[in-house]
């Protein structure tokens, strides 16, 4: 049975998974392949992935190729009610709806999960503690999963070295043809369309402070200096910071930057990066956003208890007083801005995410009974298909070694 706030939405939702479709065209390569072998014929699947328009058209293929799909969102604020709306009138079932309270969102993953799936495809990492805690009647029949981002990676590392993982699951967001585009362009690019969008203020000539320069960082800090943007990088880590220098940025402590940054985007997979000393240092009119998987990144709750008055400042935009008199502005409630305040990636990046999440299922389907469980890499014929896919697409042509070039690499 769907869970939807309002099926009348569907239309509206079908035109934005149709627009997504035509800018995704992996995809639809897979799906000439999946209609005419149905790979996945009489599998049931269980998805927890931010629900918008490319994932519609992940579930849409998977069911192309035989699959009986349970579709739901991965963090109550990225659900698009439309799009839910629109790809349960394609015959998904759908168990999602915005904004919905923590009870109800676990209600509508376990809904999903009631399905008892073969295949689940994770995106944080929620069905897997579902799967591992209330839901674990529905893990027995279980063959594999696959893992969208890098959060969801680490919290199954994490379950796989207490002995405490029930099934193989494929690290999707490690698979060259995710992160190296997804993380970095996706991110890059999607962070700051959904800051202007929602702000609508000049960036050009500001001080963006960017925390963590791994994929997602590395991303977001690129764009804003395209933006026009002095950008500072905070980090923990030594070789990235060094990176980050080499790459032209400002290197600094967020204890140092607090005081410098207009805009702040946290990418960091880690608690508290902002904190309440931070908060005392900040500009007046400073925005905060955060594009890291938990809304953990910005300690909102001390944020919110520091504050004399919070309040609606725009839509997804609180403005957080504070007894100084300084207004700090909160992005999506430190929810990942780009996915909660906008439209998340765009298609031909989730275009090539998908087809590897798409090629990691149907692998998983097969290889999933031998493999004991724990937390694999994606096989590399994955990443070699999906990037000739986009090559074609591109209409980009490149060289290939000759005899002679082959055996000269491999001389000693
Ligand atoms: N918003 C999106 O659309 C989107 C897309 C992909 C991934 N993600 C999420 O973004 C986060 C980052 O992903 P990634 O792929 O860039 O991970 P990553 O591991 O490549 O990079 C994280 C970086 O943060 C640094 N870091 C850790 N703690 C820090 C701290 N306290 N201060 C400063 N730097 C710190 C690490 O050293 C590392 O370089 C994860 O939560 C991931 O799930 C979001």
């Amino acid at each position: 049975m769907n869970i939807l706030r309002d099926e009348g939405l569907a239309g509206q939702g079908r035109q934005k998974i149709e627009w997504a479709r035509a800018y995704m065209p992996a995809l639809a390569r897979l799906r000439e392949v999946f209609l005419r072998e149905k790979p996945l014929e009489g599998t049931v699947i269980a998805t927890s992935v931010h629900l918008e328009a490319k994932t519609a058209n992940l579930a849409l293929l998977l069911k192309d190729a035989g699959a009986e799909v349970f579709a739901t969102g991965c963090n109550p604020l990225s659900t698009q009610d439309d799009v839910a709306a629109g790809l349960a009138s394609y015959g998904v079932a759908v168990t999602a709806t915005h904004g919905c309270d923590p009870a109800e969102y676990t209600r509508q993953l376990s809904a999903a999960l009631s399905c008892s799936p073969h295949l689940v495809l994770d995106d944080g990492g929620d069905f897997a503690e579902l799967l591992h805690g209330q839901c674990s009647e529905y893990a027995a029949r279980v063959v594999g999963a696959t893992e969208e981002t890098t959060t969801g990676v680490s919290r199954l590392r994490a379950r796989m070295a207490a002995g405490a993982l029930r099934y193989p699951v494929y690290a999707v967001n490690d698979a060259d043809m995710k992160h190296l585009f997804d993380n970095r362009y996706g991110t890059g690019e999607s962070v700051w369309a959904a800051i202007m969008a929602t702000s609508n203020v000049l960036l050009a000539g500001k001080t963006a402070v960017v925390a963590g320069y791994g994929w997602c960082g590395r991303g977001v800090a690129m764009r804003a200096a395209g933006l026009g943007m002095k950008v500072i990088v905070t980090e923990i880590d030594a070789v990235k910071a060094i990176e980050a220098v080499m790459d032209g940025h400002t290197v600094m402590t967020m204890d140092e930057a607090a005081a410098c940054g207009d805009f702040f985007v946290t990418v960091t997979g880690v608690r508290d990066v902002i904190a309440p000393r931070h908060f005392h240092k900040m500009k007046d009119g400073a925005i905060l956003a955060n594009a890291g998987h938990f809304d953990v990144e910005i300690d909102v709750a001390a944020l919110r208890s520091g504050s004399t008055r919070c309040f609606e400042q725009r839509a997804n935009i609180l403005g957080f007083e504070q007894p100084d008199g300084r207004v700090l502005n909160l992005i999506a409630e430190g929810r990942l801005c780009n996915i909660a305040a906008g439209n998340g990636h765009p298609a031909e990046i989730m275009d090539m995410s998908f087809a590897v999440q798409a090629l990691a299922l149907t692998d998983m389907l097969k290889v999933g009974p031998s493999l004991n469980p724990g937390v694999y890499n994606v096989p590399r014929e994955i990443d070699i298909k999906v990037s000739a896919y986009k090559l074609a697409a591109l209409g980009v042509g490149i060289d290939k070694l000759t005899e002679a070039q082959e055996a000269y690499r491999h001389h000693f």
